[in-house]
């Protein structure tokens, strides 16, 4: 459930799969829709834990964490292992006690000539999947990232991960390169 391609200095995903790197221009990105959301923060920690642990049971990018794993992985996000994290830029839908979809945005390589917004994480809980959540939560980083002057925003994902690399479509993310070559 790592955020981050093979060939990275931080955390690096089982070399056994295949990564992409790809890239939406923030310029060309569609206005997000309508959605009540709201920032995502450290305090809700526990909760984007158990929303990953949801989301990505029985996906290629599951390897058997546990919640403690899970909770481990937000804890890197949160303490700048992925860059310094950008809660003006990353949302949550939340759902009476427990988040539905998130959308979590760090800045990778800050200062440098490569500095990029990463999407760390997209995730949607199960049983809330295929309603756009996910969608309109990326649009949203997006839209705020560029009103940040950011121009593009960055991920890795696994070749395998057809239903995550069919959003990225959809949204117009591009490929950057090839990982694991
Ligand atoms: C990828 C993920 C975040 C998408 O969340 P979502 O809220 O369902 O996304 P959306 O509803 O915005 O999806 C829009 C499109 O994505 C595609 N899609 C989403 N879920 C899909 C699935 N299970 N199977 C096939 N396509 C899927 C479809 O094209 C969908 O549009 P459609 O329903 O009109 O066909 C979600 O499946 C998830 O949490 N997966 C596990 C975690 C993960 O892999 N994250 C990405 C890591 S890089």
């Amino acid at each position: 459930m790592s955020a981050l391609s093979a060939g990275s200095d931080k955390f690096e995903p089982p070399k056994d799969r295949e990564r992409l790197a790809l890239v939406l221009d923030l310029a060309t990105a569609p206005r997000p829709a309508d959605l009540a959301c709201r920032a995502g923060a450290p305090s809700d920690k526990e909760a984007l834990a158990a929303l990953m642990l949801d989301a990505y049971r029985g996906t290629v990018d599951y390897d058997d964490e546990s919640l403690d794993d899970a909770l481990r992985e937000i804890g890197h996000v949160f303490s700048g292992s992925y860059g310094r994290f950008l809660p003006d830029c990353s949302f949550v839908v939340a759902d009476e006690a427990e988040l539905s979809s998130a959308c979590l945005v760090t800045l990778l390589n800050e200062g440098k000539p490569d500095e990029t917004p990463l999407l760390a994480f997209a995730m949607t809980r199960k049983r809330d999947q295929r309603r756009g959540l996910a969608s309109a939560l990326m649009l949203r980083s997006a839209a705020a990232l560029s009103g940040l002057g950011y121009s593009r925003l960055s991920l890795a994902v696994t070749a395998d991960n057809s239903p995550a690399r069919r959003v990225y479509d959809r949204l117009g993310f591009k490929p950057r390169k090839t990982t694991n070559e």
